[in-house]
């Protein structure tokens, strides 16, 4: 049997999407009653982590624990995998001993390959090139507070990094459009968003015009990690690409403001927009939890329901 893993967010359809939501839904909740639900007693993740990590390491250890299985958390320091051994053969041990594997790294063809030499689930706990665990929890906690996202409009604001190429790959999922504004130079590099409708993915020069009339304005940090190098020439380049009320001003007057976290306010975000009333980044912080053990139940025990 094929194994399913969650590299990209176009590795799922639609109707998966619809599965896992309302799975997540059900988790949570069970979860918010208090309820014991361990459709993974006696499973075993897997964490591996190349870069540093708050959210992703505790929704998933936890998440696993509260589906009655264990976590186990590896990084590069204390781990044979800092010191040259090869990935697949990471991989193959590995999955002997797990039933499913999460991994940080860097660039998406080491998870690539660790997938395609492991004989249990792998799911990209974020990656130079993309973050889907991170829009899965956003496109839930959009769901949660307006409905449906198909046919909205949600604008892309900064760096063209892991969440903006994971928002586009998105929109052709899910059939809503993106507007995405970058600085010159740090635009989308189309070989990593795949073939994309143009109809779906307009690119603006001005931040302010990329959020007029838009459902969700959402941004990250200028400097994503592995990056750092390059911290004091975004700091200028991306000056104007901060997230302020003008911008929220000009968005519909329903729209909401999100950010993966950790934020930098006074960069990318102001405070007065991530502190106020449209923004809704602590209900996606924690949807990570719920989205995250929605996912792993799906790819260990398959279709539940
Ligand atoms: N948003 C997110 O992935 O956060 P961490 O880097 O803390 O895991
Ligand atoms: N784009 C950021 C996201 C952090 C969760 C990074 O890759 O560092």
């Amino acid at each position: 049997m094929k194994i399913r893993h969650f590299l990209q967010f176009k590795d799922f359809t639609r109707d998966e999407f619809e599965y896992v939501f309302a799975r997540t839904r059900w988790i949570k909740a069970q979860f918010k009653s208090y309820q014991k639900y361990w459709p993974l007693n006696d499973r075993t993740l897997v964490m591996i982590f190349e870069k540093a990590s708050t959210r992703t390491r505790l929704s998933f250890e936890a998440g696993m624990q509260q589906l009655g299985g264990a976590a186990i958390y590896l990084n590069t320091r204390d781990s044979q995998l800092g010191r040259g051994e090869p990935v697949e053969d990471a991989a193959q041990v590995i999955s002997r001993m797990s039933d499913i594997v999460m991994i940080r790294t860097f660039e998406q063809e080491i998870i690539e390959r660790f997938a395609a030499n492991s004989r249990v689930p792998v799911i990209n706990g974020l990656t130079n090139e993309y973050h889907p665990c991170q829009i899965l929890a956003d496109i839930y906690t959009y769901t949660e507070h307006r409905g449906d996202i198909q046919g909205k409009t949600v604008a892309w604001i900064g760096d063209a990094n892991n969440m903006c190429n994971t928002w586009l790959q998105a929109a052709e999922v899910l059939d809503f459009k993106v507007h995405v504004s970058t600085p010159p130079g740090y635009g989308v590099n189309p070989e990593l968003v795949g073939s994309i409708d143009p109809a779906r993915c307009q690119v603006f020069a001005d931040p302010l015009a990329a959020c007029r009339g838009v459902d969700l304005v959402n941004t990250d940090v200028w400097t994503s990690m592995g990056f750092e190098a390059e911290n004091e020439a975004r700091k200028e380049a991306f000056a104007n690409w901060c997230v302020d009320a003008e911008m929220m001003s000009v968005a519909n007057p329903e729209a909401l403001f999100m950010h993966c976290l950790p934020a930098h306010r006074g960069e990318e975000v102001t405070a007065a927009v991530i502190d106020g009333p449209q923004s809704v980044v602590w209900d996606e912080a924690e949807n990570r939890l719920h989205v995250q053990k929605a996912l792993m139940e799906d790819l260990v025990l398959g279709c539940v329901t």
